[in-house]
């Protein structure tokens, strides 16, 4: 039960989730900063295995994805589906488990990937013990949500909550399905699958990834956020399940647009490049909606930093989800696979969208779970939404610059058919680009560690009050 607040919902968990959410950020971002400034100077590196760029590039997509944008989740699912339902969490222990079980993912992810123990499947690189304990804490998280969503104490379900429950189902199928595998030892083992079929169930996996865990889970939080942030309804009820169902059926068809032109049939492809360009539509449908819901309330933009956050991760949203249809095209993918414009994507969807979406919510949570009026200081939410948009622009425009310059390079032939460049050459046209990306990065990096204060000067301070009023009511005891 919650200790610092008179509100009967459960928001020790949610507590425990939301600081996490900043150290594994920051722990995350730092090791993007790292292997960022790796691939501008090699020599970083330090000749050591447990240091190799192969080596701890999955740790930053883990510690990003599933320990900052997991916590995140977790942090926001508890806290809006108890104040949905009307109803304090289902099974206490349970979620108690949900968060050390969670934790304890995170901490063996961190000491098996420098070991180079993996699956060798991207973003399930974890080894099958790992993957078994991954399974039950998530078993263990929707028995909490479900379970809180069947005792709730209002009829209607709200849409945020649909999101959420879409995300934590489809999440434990792909995790079951792309994680079959026969143990060897216990670091090693191999896929149940082969070839072309392997290649396709770990996009099916990857994408849906992509789908349910950064996009359906953050748009539940966008649903909450947003409309508790702008102080106004969502914009349109209706709207908001037809591109839900529509966002769910069709993400599931659309993997194979990771594997353009390699073994997979022609077919599957295209099927899958179809899926991806109808794709847009319900995309748009939920970033609309959000936007939308600022209609009458436009000026608190002017003055609110969370607000602000709210809706250029929209923004980010909206343009990464037209972005990834293009680059779905096959001809377009011709240019832009196997270059930093796919990087580029990734983190205007990571940066822009996951990252400051869960930021801005993390901002409206904070003080409300540690029983606050509002943040230590609001001018220091103001500079992280500054420090977050250059470092996000400055990421992205260089990942653009290297990628288009980087495909060109690669397809450019002179008139006897031999290539114009060397694979050396195109690198160093991009070593720039990299240098401009330490930047971004450091950047986005550097408004982590302003949140981390100014969050740790929110809970000093309600622990500073709490011992004040522990005080104040022994003394009165004593009179
Ligand atoms: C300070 C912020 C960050 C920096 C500097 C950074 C940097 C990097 C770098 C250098 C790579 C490797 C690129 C390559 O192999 O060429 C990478 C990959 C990746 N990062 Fe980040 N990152 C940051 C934040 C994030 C966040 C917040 C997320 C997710 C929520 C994220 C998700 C990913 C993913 C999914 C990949 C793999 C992309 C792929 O395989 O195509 N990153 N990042
Ligand atoms: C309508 C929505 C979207 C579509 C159709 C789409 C499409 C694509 C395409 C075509 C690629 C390049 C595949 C390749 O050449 O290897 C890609 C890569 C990627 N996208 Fe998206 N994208 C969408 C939205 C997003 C969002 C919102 C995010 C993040 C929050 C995201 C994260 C990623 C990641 C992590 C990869 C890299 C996967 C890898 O190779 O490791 N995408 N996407």
């Amino acid at each position: 039960m919650n200790t610092t607040s008179s509100s009967a919902y459960n928001y020790k968990v949610v507590r425990q989730f939301a600081i996490m959410t900043v150290v594994w950020g920051i722990v995350g971002m730092g090791l993007g900063v790292f292997i960022a400034a790796q691939l501008a100077w090699p020599a970083l590196n330090f000749d050591l295995p447990w240091t190799s760029f192969g080596r701890l590039r999955p740790l930053h997509t883990n510690a990003v994805i599933f320990a900052f944008g997991g916590c995140a989740l977790f942090a926001a699912s508890y806290y809006a589906v108890q104040r949905t339902s009307h109803a304090t969490l289902f099974a206490p222990r349970l979620a108690a488990f949900t968060f050390w079980g969670w934790q304890l993912v995170i901490v063996l992810a961190a000491i098996s990937l420098p070991m180079g123990w993996t699956s060798s499947k991207e973003y399930a690189e974890l080894e099958w013990p790992i993957d078994i304990l991954i399974t039950i804490v998530w078993v263990s998280y929707a028995v909490v949500f479900f379970g809180t969503i069947i005792k709730r104490n209002v009829s209607h379900i709200y849409v945020g909550n649909w999101f959420f429950g879409s995300f934590i189902l489809t999440v434990a199928l792909l995790h079951l399905v792309n994680n079959l595998e026969i143990p060897v030892t216990l670091t090693k083992s191999y896929s149940v699958y082969a070839g072309a079929t392997d290649a396709m169930i770990q996009w099916w996996y990857g994408h849906n990834a992509v789908g349910f865990f950064l996009t359906a889970g953050f748009l539940g939080m966008m649903y909450y956020f947003v409309p508790k942030q702008a102080g106004r309804p969502v914009y349109s009820y209706r709207l908001s399940i037809v591109h839900f169902w529509a966002l769910i059926t069709l993400y599931i068809w659309a993997g194979p647009h990771h594997l353009h032109y390699t073994a997979l049939p022609d077919w599957a492809q295209s099927l899958g490049m179809v899926m991806s360009l109808v794709l847009l539509a319900p995309s748009w449908g939920g970033m609309i909606n959000g936007m939308m819901t600022l209609s009458g309330a436009w000026h608190k933009l002017r003055t609110d930093p969370i607000l602000r956050f709210l809706v250029v991760s929209l923004a980010f949203y909206g343009m990464s989800t037209f972005e990834g249809p293009m680059m779905a095209i096959k001809t377009v993918n011709a240019l832009s696979h196997y270059t930093d414009w796919t990087i580029g994507h990734v983190h205007a969807g990571a940066l822009g969208w996951v990252a400051m979406v869960s930021i801005g919510a993390l901002y409206h949570m904070l003080p409300k779970v540690f029983g606050r009026e509002e943040m230590h200081s609001i001018a220091l939410i103001n500079v992280h939404f500054w420090l977050a948009t250059i470092g996000t622009v400055l990421y992205i425009a260089s990942m653009w610059v290297n990628g288009i310059a980087q495909g060109l390079m690669w397809r450019a032939v002179n008139e006897d058919g031999t290539l114009t460049y060397s694979f050396v050459e195109a690198l160093e046209a991009s070593h720039p680009g990299f240098v401009v990306r330490v930047i971004g990065g450091t950047i986005f990096f550097a408004g982590m560690l302003v949140m981390a204060w100014n969050v740790w000067q929110t809970v000093r301070h309600t622990q500073a009050a709490e011992m004040n009023a522990a005080a104040q009511f022994s003394l009165e005891g004593v009179h």
